[in-house]
């Protein structure tokens, strides 16, 4: 199977793993990238069978507009029962990496608020361990020289990722050479640096149930 066949397998199990559960109210919480793209478009069959969704980046709410599902403000929403997303890399834990689309800070908002999240993901996202994909990190324009510089004494080697501009304004370092042996220390660690809005370390708050594309079929995984 190719990696996108991969991933609209997952696509297929994330809306057989929510579809029991849509109600004419249920607002779910929509990721972004090209796997939760391929989820949007198998649930916009269902989009009468539930209220509309909560989208975790400009991309993904121009995407669900499109198909005629309707999208929320978190704020006038609350909770979500789910949010569904794909990620850069994942452990065992449920741990991931994320914001390779830029996209993390809202992603994380949108994940703090979701009774479960359901990570998409075909099986080359799957590491022991996290940090051979650079970790994103959002700042605030005027702070990113200083917070780069803070990310060297971490031992990163970081990359501005230039042209990038967040949906909320901000910029983008790449953190390179950066292995995680503690993915709850280090995303404590990296959020208090002055300066940083997001890093893209999701492990307070990880996946509840992973769904892995592999050659043998989907499995799905708990922490
Ligand atoms: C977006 O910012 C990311 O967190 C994506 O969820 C992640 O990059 C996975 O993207 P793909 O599904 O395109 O691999």
């Amino acid at each position: 199977m190719t990696q996108d066949e991969l991933k609209d397998a997952v696509a297929a199990a994330a809306i057989a793993e929510i579809e029991p559960r849509l109600e004419r109210d249920t607002i779910l919480g929509i990721g972004t990238g090209s796997t939760a793209n391929l989820f949007i478009d198998r649930l916009a069959r269902l989009r009468d069978d539930f209220k509309g969704a909560v989208a975790s980046s400009e991309a993904s709410a121009e995407r669900l507009r499109r198909h005629g599902i309707e999208v929320f403000e978190l704020n006038s929403v609350g909770t979500v029962p789910f949010y569904i997303d794909g990620a850069d890399e994942v452990n065992a834990h449920l741990h991931m990496i994320k914001g390779g689309g830029a996209a993390l800070t809202r992603e994380k908002i949108v994940a703090a608020c979701a009774e479960r999240f359901i990570c998409i993901a075909d099986a080359s996202k799957r590491v022991e361990r996290l940090g051979a994909f650079p970790l994103p990190v959002e700042v605030i324009p005027m702070a990113r020289s200083y917070v780069a510089r803070e990310l060297v004494k971490l031992g990163a080697d970081p990359v501005y990722r230039e042209g990038v501009v967040t949906d909320n304004g901000n910029q983008i370092i790449d953190c390179f050479e950066f292995m995680i042996d503690d993915p709850v220390a280090m995303e404590a660690r990296l959020n208090a640096i002055v300066g940083v809005v997001t890093n893209g370390l999701f492990a307070a708050r990880g996946a509840d149930v992973l769904l892995l594309g592999t050659e043998q079929g989907v499995e799905r995984l708990t922490p």
